[in-house]
């Protein structure tokens, strides 16, 4: 063939493939999603195989390992047990609650650990939902910034770095922004789930933590998979009340979402790979029908070329001793 364009010539060796290669997954772009409990055990979950609910100890030594490997950050999820749940979630800003107990072990044995919580009320709500719910069924968005308000206030007096917001209520990161501001908390970020949908991919992370709603689903607050544009008024609306990270979430089915964002704004972002996208990779690989760690390596690669700037992913730690 008479072919002067010939692309294959960029792919012919592994040097020239260095050399051209675009996107690159490093350690240094995951965050780990940790779970936790009261007491002295770890408990294996059962629904998401190679994840554990960590007591605070071994939470500790895992987050370190992480860290000594290159991850920069964690971001920690509590398993509250149920006696302590209520229906105005007051456990969410207890000082001495689990959360705080934990951010504190975290900063005094690795003080340059980026810690990262989760700001919503439905691991400690009786209802199960990220609000508060009426006696009619609604979730109040107003009141439920107030909770979530003191929430963050009790994570940066434990010393997180980052508290992210995943509740999807309105207003609620100009809200945080100015209660941390007016405690004097300037230097704490707020990492915002702007886009976060309407999920069957959440399956196994609320049976991990047992927060599932007990009524109703989650449609009036988080965004309905068929909208694109909704999550860029999410967006415009979360930079101009001061986010300083917005995220994408789940992160595979949604890297449409990711592309669009990146394009919108200048802001970095986050993309969450959230448990049923783990759990996909896992059960294939379980049966034998695909290779886990390349799936993994790949579905993370694709996060990052549409656009994420950082990737929260069950696999963080396996990927650090993969690519360190
Ligand atoms: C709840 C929260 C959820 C996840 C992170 N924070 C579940 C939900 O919205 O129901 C899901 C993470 C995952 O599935 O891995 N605030």
């Amino acid at each position: 063939m008479n072919l002067p364009i010939r692309p294959r010539r960029n792919r012919q060796s592994p040097a020239i493939r260095d050399l051209v290669r675009e996107t690159d997954l490093s350690p240094g772009h995951l965050i780990y999603p940790l779970f936790l409990q009261d007491g002295n055990e770890n408990t294996p979950i059962d629904a998401m195989p190679g994840c554990q609910r960590w007591c605070v100890e071994d939470l500790v030594k895992e987050a370190g390992e992480a860290h000594a490997l290159g991850v920069p950050a964690v971001v920690l999820f509590p398993r509250i047990p149920d006696e302590l749940k209520t229906r105005g979630a007051e456990e969410c800003h207890n000082d001495d609650g689990l959360v705080p107990r934990a951010i504190r072990a975290l900063k005094a044995a690795h003080p340059t650990l980026c810690v990262i919580t989760d700001v919503a009320l439905d691991p400690y709500n009786s209802d199960g939902h990220d609000g508060l719910v009426s006696d009619d069924g609604r979730i109040l968005n107003d009141e439920t910034v107030t909770v979530l308000c003191h929430q963050a206030l009790c994570h940066a007096r434990a010393g997180a770095d980052i508290v992210a917001p995943s509740d999807m209520m309105d207003g609620r990161v100009a809200s945080l922004r100015e209660a941390l501001d007016n405690a004097r908390f300037t230097g704490v970020s707020i990492m915002s789930y702007t886009a976060k949908y309407a999920s069957a991919y959440y399956g196994p992370f609320r049976g991990a933590l047992d927060s599932a709603p007990k009524a109703g689903d989650k449609k009036t607050y988080q965004m309905d998979a068929a909208n694109s544009r909704e999550a860029l008024r999410e967006a415009m609306l979360d930079e101009a009340e001061g986010a300083d990270i917005l995220m994408v979430k789940p992160a595979g089915p949604y890297l449409d979402i990711i592309s669009k964002l990146r394009a919108a704004t200048s802001l970095p972002i986050a993309a969450y790979q959230v448990s049923g996208e783990y759990l996909m990779i896992k059960a294939a690989a379980a049966s034998g029908w695909l290779d886990e760690e390349k799936v993994m390596l790949e579905s993370l690669l694709g996060i990052r070329r549409a656009g994420a700037d950082m990737i929260l992913t069950y696999f963080a730690r396996r990927v650090a001793e993969k690519v360190a």
